[in-house]
């Protein structure tokens, strides 16, 4: 079996194995990366309709992408229909975006208590005026990330789908897990699947993949129309080049030969991580040419604190890892993490 590519509206993704979005990790650094690996497709960090509603030059830092960064989704979250419908236009008219996404999963309380993110599932009548005025917007096609449910006593996966196609979303990504589990636990694909022949809209399936093969065990068992990945990016972009290789490979999978992945070299590994260091330094450099606020650290020292939650996920499972991450705290060089990095790899070769 092949993957074929995703279509909605105006957007075909041809690889249709997607960046997930997360909050503090997937900026325009950790896409590049993951797009020029594979990845089908990326979002935008989640941005809100609020602050953009203010016009505040914060909240659009946040939404900037970098040229050739495509298909991307413009991913905001609110709750107040017409702040959201505001958004939407200014996220299509800033042109860089092929979508707009509109949270529905976000299980954070800050955005929860104010009834945004994950709250919206609670109130599918908000979540379909949402969606509806949105659609009725802007001709960019409308998707929504959202997950199987709040938790056991709020509407299910199949009234969320339903609420989701009638009002008019184009696609819809799931995260296989209830809000209140956050990421814990195993994800249910049992209700991917359900979702999947219910709706006429495509599906993205989230949660759970670990490793390319993963990828192919999802698709075998629900018929979602794609599968987005997470964490298992973090620190490790090869991954969507490695699914590329599996799904050709895919009917061997199923014949239980899968083929061996995740096996980026030591010296790999530390490429890649100077490399998106370099983006993570010009990416600052972009913001702070940008703003004439005074900053405490300078375009390296910022990039350098932001790479620290990289780290772990790039150097994971390498031996005697521990020096390097103890010492993480002090990096503000790229010199320094790299001398460091230099030193495991050594160790690890
Ligand atoms: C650190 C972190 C930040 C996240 N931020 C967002 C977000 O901003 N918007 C969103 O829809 N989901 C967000 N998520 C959820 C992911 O998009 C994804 O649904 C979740 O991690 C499950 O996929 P995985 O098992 O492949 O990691 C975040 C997850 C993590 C771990």
């Amino acid at each position: 079996m092949q993957m074929k590519p995703l279509k909605f509206g105006s957007v075909k993704i041809d690889f249709p194995v997607v960046l997930a979005p997360m909050a503090g990790y997937t900026d325009s650094a950790m896409r590049t990366l993951c797009l020029e690996q594979g990845a089908g497709a990326v979002y935008s960090e989640l941005t809100s309709a609020e602050g953009i509603r203010r016009d505040s030059k914060k909240t659009f830092q946040v939404l900037e992408t970098g040229k050739g960064e495509h298909p991307i989704a413009g991913h905001i979250f609110g709750r107040d229909p017409q702040a959201m419908v505001e958004a939407a236009k200014q996220v299509e008219q800033m042109g860089i975006f092929d979508w707009v996404d509109l949270n529905c999963g976000c299980p954070v309380k800050k955005v929860v208590s104010r009834g945004a993110g994950a709250a919206l599932m609670k109130d599918l009548p908000l979540l379909g005026e949402i969606i509806e005025k949105v659609k009725a917007a802007v001709s960019l096609p409308v998707t929504v990330k959202t997950r199987i449910g709040f938790n056991n006593d709020t509407p299910n996966h199949l009234e969320i789908a339903k609420v989701v196609e009638e009002s008019g979303a184009d696609m819809i990504a799931v995260h296989a897990r209830l809000a209140k589990n956050f990421h814990g636990g195993d994800p249910d694909w049992e209700k991917l699947a359900e979702m999947k022949q219910a709706l006429k809209i495509p599906i993205i399936g989230n949660g759970g993949i670990n490793t390319p093969e993963d990828v192919a065990h999802m698709i075998d068992a629900t018929g979602v129309d794609g599968v987005m990945i997470g964490r298992a990016a973090i620190g490790n972009p090869w991954i969507f080049e490695e699914v590329k290789g599996c799904s050709s490979a895919f009917s061997r999978l199923m014949q239980e030969q899968p083929p061996k992945g995740g096996t980026t070299s030591p010296l790999n590994r530390r490429n890649m991580m100077v490399e998106h260091l370099k983006r993570l330094v010009k990416l600052n450099e972009l913001k702070q040419r940008d703003s004439s606020r005074p900053h405490r650290y300078t375009p390296e020292e910022a990039a350098c604190i932001q790479f620290r939650t990289h780290i772990p996920y790039y150097v994971k499972g390498m031996f005697d890892k521990k020096v390097l991450l103890m010492k993480l705290a002090h990096f503000l060089s790229v010199d320094a993490i790299i001398e460091e990095v230099d030193i495991l790899v050594e160790k690890n070769s």
